[in-house]
Parts: structure tokens; sequence; C-alpha cells
């Protein structure tokens, strides 16, 4: 396992969960306690992670196999991790990621009915023993969390969505229940925080958790 100094935290949830608005208060309260954050994204995060991001999102004619869907994820993140994520970990720089591999889990595993145990050896393989150090999830109904999403979709001139966005409610709700199976199994890892809230109650408890953790990594 790789040796470093700085805090990996990462955030997920659904579509719709309001994920962009949280990553924007977390990474100004972390540069507020004078700490370096680099700020990415998964699948993505560098050129060659977005290029497979692309692939991932896009709805081409060619039907994407679900062990194909779950290879790239971890492609991508292998690059990411590589030249992205653990460089800046060893400088002592934070990371904050938007979705990393409990996202593998929620959407290849219980999302489409993948093994879990044969994720666990992705991870074990590409990561080794690198893991999130802080996990905030947001979590939200699936009626509001698709509701908003659409409403996004409409204003940003998204049309239907991509390739994930397009999938079935009850594709969400094992979504969801997989996030929060994760959570309850690793409690000291994740926090929850109730993103069905309005914004200002939101924002509130996603401040409270990363101030929280901020004053214990300084102690
Ligand atoms: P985003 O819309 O939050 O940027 O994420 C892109 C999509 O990729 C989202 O629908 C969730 C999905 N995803 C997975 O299915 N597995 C993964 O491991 C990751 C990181 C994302």
């Amino acid at each position: 396992m790789p040796i470093y100094t700085g805090k990996f935290i990462t955030l997920e949830g659904g579509e719709g969960a309001g994920k962009s608005t949280q990553l924007a208060i977390i990474k100004s309260e972390i540069e507020q306690a004078g700490i370096e954050v680099v700020v990415t994204r998964e699948p993505g995060g560098t050129p060659r992670a977005e290029a497979i991001r692309q692939l991932l999102l896009s709805r081409d004619a060619e039907p994407m196999p679900e062990s194909c869907e779950l290879l790239l994820m971890f492609a991508a993140r292998s690059t990411h991790l590589h030249n992205l994520i653990l460089p800046a970990l060893k400088r002592g720089a934070w990371v904050l990621c938007d979705r990393f591999t409990d996202a593998s889990y929620a959407y290849q595993g219980y999302g489409r009915g993948l093994s879990l145990a044969q994720i666990e050896n992705l991870e074990r393989w590409v990561q080794d023993g690198v893991k999130p150090d802080l996990t905030l999830l947001l979590d939200v109904s699936v009626e509001i969390a698709m509701q908003r999403a659409r409403l996004r979709n409409q204003s940003q001139g998204l049309g239907e969505g991509d390739r994930f966005e397009i999938e079935q409610n009850a594709f969400f709700e094992r979504v969801r229940e997989g996030y929060l199976q994760r959570a309850q199994a690793e409690p000291n890892r994740f926090q929850i925080v109730n993103a069905g809230l309005d914004l200002d109650a939101v924002s509130t408890a996603t401040r409270q958790v990363i101030r929280d953790f901020i004053r214990k990594a300084n102690q």
C-alpha cells in the first residue's frame, strides 16, 4: 500500500442528489482551513480517464456489456489514481473526489447486479489498499432525485440525459440501497447527509461533517 500524508475525501449519491453544490462547499471549507485541496471526479479526472468517461456515458449504437462497463470504470480509476490522486496525496494535499469506488459497488454491483466479490477483486488489484478517509453520502429518495435531475437537464438543455440517467427508477432504488448498505458496513468512513431537505439545511449538515473531519485531522 502506498504511503502518503494527505487526506482522501469522496462524495457520493445518486443522480440529482445535489453533489456539485456540496462539493463546492467542502472545497471552500478545506481551503479556509489553509489546506491545499485538489478537486476531481470519477469516472474522469485526467485526460485518459476523461476519454474513458466519454465512452462510458455516451449512448452509442453498440451495446455496452456490463463487464465492459465495470472494467472501464476501473481502467479510468487506475490512471486517475496513479497520475493524479496519489501524487497529490503524497505531497500532502487533500483530494476531494466526486464519486469513487463506492459508486462501482452501488451502480455496477447493486444496480446492474454484477458480483460484489468481483468488484472487490478489482478494487484490491487496482487500488492496493488506497481507500477514502471520509465518504460523504448525499442520500435522497429516488422520486425527489429524478425530479431534480430532470429540471437540471431541461434548464441546461441536456435532453434526456446520459447512458446512466436514462435508467428506470428501480435501478436507482437499487443504487440507493447499495450506498446505504455500504455506509452501514463502514460507519467510521461514511457520513450520511439527508439531501432531501432544503438546500440550506443540506449545506449546513455538509459543513458540520467537513469541519468535524478537519478538526480531528488537525488533532
Ligand atoms: P456523474 O454524473 O456523477 O459525474 O457520474 C457519471 C455516472 O457514472 C453516474 O451515473 C454514476 C456512474 N458511475 C458508475 O456507474 N460507476 C462508477 O464507479 C462511477 C465512478 C460512476
